[in-house]
């Protein structure tokens, strides 16, 4: 929305947040207080804001004044009941439409950006359209659809300069207009022929499937990473000799200990939730494959690191570095680093973390989360808790540690005096480099029992 302000100064938009603590952050005079670590966002913020974009508590003042509403709550899994683990819990979509069902007195075009199962919409436009504002001056609501494809830590970037935006509507004369509303938002900045418009029930779906392509590839090259650790292949030349193949093409063919971020697994899951209601059994499986094996790919990490310390981590020192589930960004969303720490603390492995942007607060309530879904260990784990020491200097963190391992691709982590590093660790020090980042032949050199993934 900040960009949409940013591009369009004679557009007023208004982000509305029940949370009050949120907007007056976003409101802070210091840029550097916003609540999102994005690159390029505080310029963002720092043209709009008190101009034309405005971050206020009043949901219902900006409900009535607005044209156009975008609905972006957050979807998460469901914990509980039907669909526990796998369906999107759309409750908070539901009071969103409830309340503008309830406020509404004129015609709004309701846009989803928030990731939503195929067939959202319909549930939106019922509420909507049985809202208490009913009798002879009902309004009319059009409901578009309008993922959003941006990656986090490079957000900005991607708004400024999108692939394409889908925008999917009624294809009524309505709904075509109220696309082409839409449509001419953009317009102020993205190349008209990279608006692509759809209809509603596409545009959703194609959100599900644009990150179940993207993952598919991260499972596909880590699955290989496996076999080439076995076989003394090296994962890397392989991405970069399949990559040339302008049909397979060269980006996402990275192997990691395993992707993160709040999209991939949530989405993929609904995606299979989807194929199982709609009763189709193969096409849940084939997709469900894909999270089965980042989960295999985080166990397989951890597994490495317990073998090679010679079978126990139990009062080792290892070291984290990174915690966010990729570099420029402060969410740890399904980050890889958290299922790993997980794994040692049960292992008794005393884990020290460095990561520049997360704080100790959020790794414990990463932590916890998990611990929570584990009778056994939610016993016990204010024990295990106490066993995760989180630093600011990464040189202390890694100062007499057993085993460092990496978890982020941060890239200050590259610029390290790794010589210093190494004389100051126990011997032999191993190093478990979980996003292939660090020079394995030069490390090699200094010392280091270096470990990537994919190579022998
Ligand atoms: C993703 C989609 O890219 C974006 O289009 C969608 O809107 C939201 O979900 P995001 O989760 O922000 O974006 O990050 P992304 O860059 O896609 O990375 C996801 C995870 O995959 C990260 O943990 C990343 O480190 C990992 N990854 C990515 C790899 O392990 N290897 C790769 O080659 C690429």
């Amino acid at each position: 929305m900040a960009v949409i302000a940013e591009k369009c100064p004679q557009i007023e938009v208004t982000i509305v947040d029940v949370n009050p603590q949120r907007i007056a952050a976003w409101n802070d005079e210091n840029l550097d207080n916003l609540p999102i670590y994005e690159p390029g966002l505080k310029e963002v913020v720092a043209e709009a804001r008190g101009r034309n974009l405005f971050f206020s508590t009043d949901v219902e003042g900006a409900i009535r004044s607005g044209d156009i509403i975008f609905i972006s709550v957050n979807t998460p899994t469901k914990t509980y009941g039907v669909g526990k683990g796998m369906a999107a819990d759309l409750k908070y979509i539901e009071l969103c439409a409830r309340q503008i069902a309830a406020v509404a007195t004129t015609n709004k075009i309701i846009v989803e950006k928030s990731t939503l199962p195929v067939r959202t919409a319909q549930a939106i436009k019922t509420i909507l359209e049985n809202g208490e504002s009913s009798g002879i001056n009902k309004p009319q609501f059009q409901i578009l659809s309008n993922p959003e494809f941006l990656a986090e830590g490079t957000a900005i970037q991607d708004l400024h300069h999108p692939d394409r935006v889908l925008i999917g509507g009624d294809q009524s004369p309505e709904g075509l207009k109220a696309i082409e509303t839409l449509t001419d938002i953009y317009a102020h900045w993205v190349p008209r022929e990279r608006i692509l418009q759809t209809n509603i029930w596409s545009s959703e779906l194609s959100k599900l499937t644009a990150n179940a392509f993207l993952a598919q590839r991260i499972s596909s090259i880590n699955s290989i990473s496996a076999l080439c650790e076995k076989t003394g292949a090296d994962v890397d030349e392989i991405a970069k000799a399949i990559g040339t193949d302008s049909r397979i093409g060269p980006k996402f063919l990275k192997a990691s200990v395993g992707f993160g971020g709040s999209c991939f697994q949530k989405d993929i899951l609904n995606l299979v939730y989807l194929c199982r209601h709609f009763n189709l059994p193969e096409v849940a499986d084939y997709w469900e494959q894909v999270i089965k094996l980042n989960d295999y790919q985080k166990q397989r990490f951890s597994k490495q690191i317990i073998d090679s310390l010679f079978n126990t981590v139990s009062g080792k020192k290892i070291t984290f570095l990174g915690w966010a589930f990729k570099k420029d960004t402060n969410d740890t969303r399904e980050s890889a680093a958290i299922y790993v720490a997980w794994q040692l603390l049960q292992d008794k492995a005393e884990i020290h973390v460095y990561d520049p942007k997360v704080s100790k607060e959020q790794m414990l309530k990463d932590l916890d989360y998990l611990a929570e879904q584990n009778l056994e260990f939610s016993l016990i784990k204010d024990q295990l808790f106490s066993n995760l020491i989180v630093h600011n200097d990464p040189y202390a963190a890694m100062h007499s540690a057993h085993a460092i391992a990496l978890l982020t691709e941060w890239d200050e982590f590259k610029t390290y005096d790794w010589q210093a590093i190494y004389n100051n660790m126990l011997k032999p020090a191993f190093l478990f480099d979980g996003r292939n980042i660090l020079d394995i032949v030069k490390l090699s050199k200094v010392g280091f029992e270096i470990k990537s993934i994919g190579k022998s």
